[in-house]
Order: C-alpha cells, then structure tokens, then sequence
C-alpha cells in the first residue's frame, strides 16, 4: 500500500541522518521506545504516561477510541506530533472496533470516532492532518474488513513519517547549533512530543551526534512545567549540559548575552500567513528574542502545517482548568526535619494560588512572521512567508 503521508510536499529525503533513535535508561538498562506505538492483536495505544515524568517511566495500554480521546485530553500524551499519531492509531483503533460488514453502519461509526478524537483537544492540527490521511487511505478498501486493516497501516505510516521529519529537521536544523552556543527553548518539542526524536530538539540531537558541545535553557513553561519536567528530562537521557530556567528569567539572560539562538516546535502553524502557534509564552519569547537581535526558529514536521485558516485569530485556543494555573503537580518529599509523610514518593497536587481566587488558562499564543528567523521544515529552512511555496 502506498504510504498516506509521503506527499510530495514532505517526501522523504536522501539526507544522511544522524539522529539515532532516542534510547530511555531506566534503573540502568537503556532500551528504544516510541512515544505512541500500536498493538493491532490487543487493538490497544501503548503510551508512555507522561504525567508521571519524570520520576516514573511507564508504558500504558489504552483498550479502546473513547479512553485514547481521554488520554489526549487529559495529557497522558501530549505534543503536536505525538497526538496526532495517537489520534491517527484511536481511529484505527475504533475502526477495529466494529464488528458488522454494513459499510453505512461502519461510515457512521467511523465519523463519530473522528469527532471525538478530534474534540480531544482542540488547538494542535497535526491530528486532524493524521486522521484525515487515514480517512484517505482507507477509501481505498473495497469491504470493512480491508478497510480496518488500512486503517492500522495508515496509521502506522503516520508515525514513521513523524519520525521521518524528525530527523530530517534534525539535519537541517543542526548546522545553527554551533560549539559553545547556549540555546533557549520552550515546553516540550522533543521525542515525548512526537513519536520519537522530536522538532525543538532533533537539530541538538544530530549536532550532539556530530561531536558538538552546547548548552541548552529549558523554560519551566507554566502551568504544567513540560520544560521542566519533561524537556529537562529528556535532555538529562541524552547527556546533554541543561539549566532549567523560570519562565521570567529569559529576558534577564538574552540582556546578559547568554542566549544566542531560541529554537521551539509548534502546535499549528499557518502556511498562508506564516503565523506559529505554540505553547503559552512562545510569543513572550519571540518578542524578547527580537528585541535583543537573538535568532529565534521554529521546527516543525508536515502534519503541523495548516492551510486551510486564514488567519492566527481563526486557531482554537484551549483554554485549560483553572487549577492548572491555581496549583502544581509534583512528587511529595520529606523536608529535612519533617517526619515521615504518608504521600511521600506519590504524584500529589499542591495549592499555591490564594484559595478563592479563579484563574484563566489559555494553553497557546499565536506568534506572529515578522519575529521568526525561520521555519525548520523535513524539506529545509524557510522563511514564514515562503511556507507557501511548499503547499501540494
Ligand atoms: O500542551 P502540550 O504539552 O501538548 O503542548 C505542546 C506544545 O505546545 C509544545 O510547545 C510543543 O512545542 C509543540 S511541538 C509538539
């Protein structure tokens, strides 16, 4: 079957790709995982919980479409690249689900199974692009059962085609890393957000491979501290030299000269205008990054791309629960001085805001193309303007 993504905007390269895949050392012992990988003889996601990281690693099964939308919803699984490949394996997964041959009754399934998974979150695009291919693809099967096994195919192409453009932007994206440089990013654009690798951070990746030393700032990104935790993380697997910094301390360093480069992924990026949305906070770095002259790139795979909207007010921002914004997720530790506690060792939730006050939460910002440096694409670095030219 011919792959649903090998479009010729995003074919795949003859680059030479460095980038390995990532490795995640767990009590001693490293082993390659995927983000989001499919088990089509359990019809079951397999997830890494990503709510538990970094002080746990676990791998989990989702059993059905309904709790694979919950697990996007509720950010088991987050970033663009990674929902969009667990949106595109639910489908599959719901596909499976059917049981009768009436190809009516499988078509009304089906678009209630797109719908929910669609609805899961609302901002990234990228699962609406991966569903859309597996829709595609499966229009080529003659019975339901033909059909639900494109269904798994397509999806599978979807996720070795993240991480195809993931190295991809990798080698195109290495050159910028220079020895010595200190690099800001933001969230969490690496392999935890796609299936494997990453956007943000394929070029460090593939500039590490090269024999290059760097160091890299990773924001703290509040509410839900992906930089922290998850980036920070993943760059301590990796053996790279890494600061986690509070969200406001970014400007304080770009005015001591100790950033040079700022390089963060994207949850929709609009190929008409060459607007970036991304993780809360995103523009508040690019203003900052243009004031103080400070490269500032953004990478990103095909399925990120959107070319329908017109406009960066036309993107649906999430607006999240307050007690994101009103509190902070963590493991309990004993102080020194303090007695044994029951939760130690336990994810716990602590308040911090005042305890009447409310909160509001969007989850995304809309940068505008005149504060980008560049786009870091599977096909090269291009201008925000000139995505156009790259449109099928
Ligand atoms: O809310 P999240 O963690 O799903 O948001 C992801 C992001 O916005 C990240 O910034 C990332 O850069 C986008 S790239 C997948």
């Amino acid at each position: 079957m011919t792959p649903a993504f090998s479009s010729s905007t995003f074919h795949t390269s003859t680059l030479q790709l460095h980038s390995p895949p990532v490795n995640v050392t767990v009590r001693g012992r490293s082993s390659p995982y995927r983000t989001v990988e499919f088990d089509a003889t359990k019809n079951a996601v397999l997830l890494i919980e990503q709510r538990l990281l970094p002080h746990r690693f676990e791998q989990v099964a989702i059993l059905n479409y309904r709790d694979t939308a919950c697990a996007i919803t509720d950010m088991v699984v987050r970033g663009a690249g990674a929902i969009g490949a667990t949106a595109a394996y639910g489908l599959a997964q719901g596909a499976l689900e059917f049981k009768g041959t009436n190809p009516g009754r499988f078509c009304t399934h089906l678009l209630s199974v797109y719908e929910t998974l669609k609805e899961a979150r609302p901002t990234a695009v990228d699962p609406v692009n991966a569903m859309d291919g597996v829709l595609r693809a499966m229009s080529a099967g003659r019975t339901v059962r033909e059909q639900q096994t494109i269904a798994v195919a397509a999806a599978r192409a979807f996720a070795d085609e993240d991480v195809a453009h993931c190295r991809e932007i990798g080698e195109h994206g290495a050159p910028l890393i220079r020895e010595g440089m200190r690099v800001l990013t933001h969230c969490n654009a690496g392999w935890l957000a796609f299936v494997d690798i990453g956007t943000a951070t394929a070029p460090l990746y593939a500039a590490q491979a090269q024999g290059r030393k760097f160091h890299v700032f990773c924001d703290e990104t509040r509410p839900r501290c992906q930089g922290a935790s998850l980036t920070a993380w993943e760059l301590a697997q990796q053996g790279i030299s890494h600061d986690v910094i509070a969200d406001n301390a970014a400007g304080f360093l770009m005015q001591r000269g100790e950033i040079d480069l700022v390089i963060v992924g994207s949850d929709r990026v609009l190929g008409r205008t060459g607007e970036v949305c991304n993780k809360i906070g995103t523009y508040t770095k690019a203003v900052l990054a243009h004031r103080h002259k400070i490269p500032f790139y953004v990478a990103i795979p095909g399925s990120t791309i959107d070319w329908n909207l017109k406009s960066g007010r036309d993107i649906p921002i999430e607006e999240r629960a307050g007690d994101e914004v009103l509190g902070a997720w963590g493991i309990a530790e004993r102080q020194k001085g303090e007695g044994k506690r029951k939760k130690e060792g336990e994810r716990i939730y602590v308040r911090i805001a005042n305890p009447s006050s409310t909160a509001r939460n969007p989850g995304f910002d809309v940068t505008p193309p005149d504060l980008i440096t560049g786009i870091i694409t599977p096909r090269g670095i291009f201008k925000p303007k000139d995505l156009r030219t790259l449109k099928p």
